[in-house]
């Protein structure tokens, strides 16, 4: 399973690119406002740093303004891959754009339903939402098994992009079940790297060697 951030801040990118575990990114209109940029300089700007795939996601409500939308954003650098809703004319678009060779990630999917749709027009990933699945008191990771089971079964080439990933057990329930991607917030990406055991075990090993060198030094004197 690939790890991609869900963010468009570049300090975060930069960060976790360092880490060596940057896989791609996963961008959304909220994310964008944050950033205070305009959208194309800051698409230009992520998918110069990342060498992955950077979801970049349409915000027209018409199937034409998406694909116009789709076709501008997929200019900006070859790692683009536009994101487009699970909505009728999300769909609409999202077919038209697969037709003119663009990559396409099916975002707001809730239901197996809607992943089938995702998979059967081509769309490269499909992003279930699994953070807000639970907020609403319904299970996201039986989603994603659903979803996964489905794939399989189906043999659907359509990668299981899972993301709204809250904590690190959202990321590694991802894995056992099989998604092919976990996207995820930083903070949470941040997380995957802690245990305590490991803290206690570098506070260890750091007083070992200090006393071993005090040790050798008082020996040489
Ligand atoms: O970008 C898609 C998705 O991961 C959003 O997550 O936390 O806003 O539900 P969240």
């Amino acid at each position: 399973m690939k790890l991609f951030l869900d963010t468009a801040h570049l300090a975060d990118l930069e960060t976790a690119k360092g880490w060596g575990i940057l896989e791609g990114v996963t961008t959304n209109p909220s994310l964008a406002a944050k950033e205070g940029l305009e959208f194309a300089d800051l698409v230009k700007e992520i998918t110069g740093l990342v060498p992955g795939p950077v979801s970049a996601e349409v915000t027209d409500e018409t199937a034409d303004g998406m694909v116009a939308q789709g076709k501008d954003l997929a200019a900006i650098a070859e790692n683009v891959v536009v994101k487009v809703p699970m909505t009728r004319e999300g769909v609409t678009a999202g077919s038209r754009l697969v037709e003119a060779g663009i990559p396409i990630n099916v975002t707001l999917v809730f239901s197996p339903a809607q992943a089938i749709l995702a998979a059967r027009i081509g769309a490269t990933f499909v992003s279930p939402f699994l953070g807000r699945v639970d907020d609403i008191g319904n299970d996201g990771l039986g989603l994603l098994r659903q979803i996964v089971e489905i794939y399989a079964v189906q043999g659907y080439e359509t990668e299981v992009l899972s993301a709204s990933l809250r904590h690190p057990q959202h990321v590694v329930e991802s894995a056992r079940i099989g998604a092919d991607i976990a996207t995820m917030p930083f903070a949470v990406m941040d997380k995957l790297f802690n245990h305590p055991l490991t803290d206690i075990g570098m506070e260890r090993f750091a007083a070992d060697w200090e006393a071993y060198q005090q040790a050798l030094a008082d020996k040489r004197s």
